[in-house]
């Protein structure tokens, strides 16, 4: 993939992060204020993305609806694991684009300290 598209897709998969957490903080209050810190990291990943691609998108509901139908259906703790994952994988993926944009090295670090964050919500439960 070019780095423009990467660049737009890490944009949009980063605000549709922020409807996810947003939705997960207002379904789980116990830990709404953890998923409201991740939902605002993930808006302040959206932003850096948008200066670099120049491009202003609006965020999907998608990613959160699913997420919230695979809750019910196979469990909070199954799908927090799985979120672990996608974060530990965007810190994989931001591995190029943190080699050619320095803003985006704090966004790679979060990404990390993410899937830790979600890891020991899930294993808190
Ligand atoms: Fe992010």
């Amino acid at each position: 993939m070019d780095v423009d598209k990467m660049l737009i897709k890490s944009q949009q998969t980063e605000l549709d992060a922020v409807v996810m957490y947003q939705k997960l903080a207002t379904r789980f209050p116990q830990e709404g204020d953890k998923f409201k810190s991740l939902a605002a990291d993930e808006g302040r990943h959206a932003a850096v993305l948008a200066k670099l691609t120049g491009k202003t998108l609006r965020p999907r509901k998608g990613l959160a609806d699913g997420v919230n139908v695979l809750v019910s259906l196979l469990g909070k703790k199954f799908m927090l694991g799985k979120i672990a994952a996608f974060e530990y994988k965007a810190y994989d993926t931001y591995e190029s684009l943190a080699e050619q944009f320095a803003e985006m090295q704090s966004v790679r670090g979060d990404e990390r300290r993410h899937g830790d964050i979600v890891t020991s919500i899930r294993n808190g439960l």
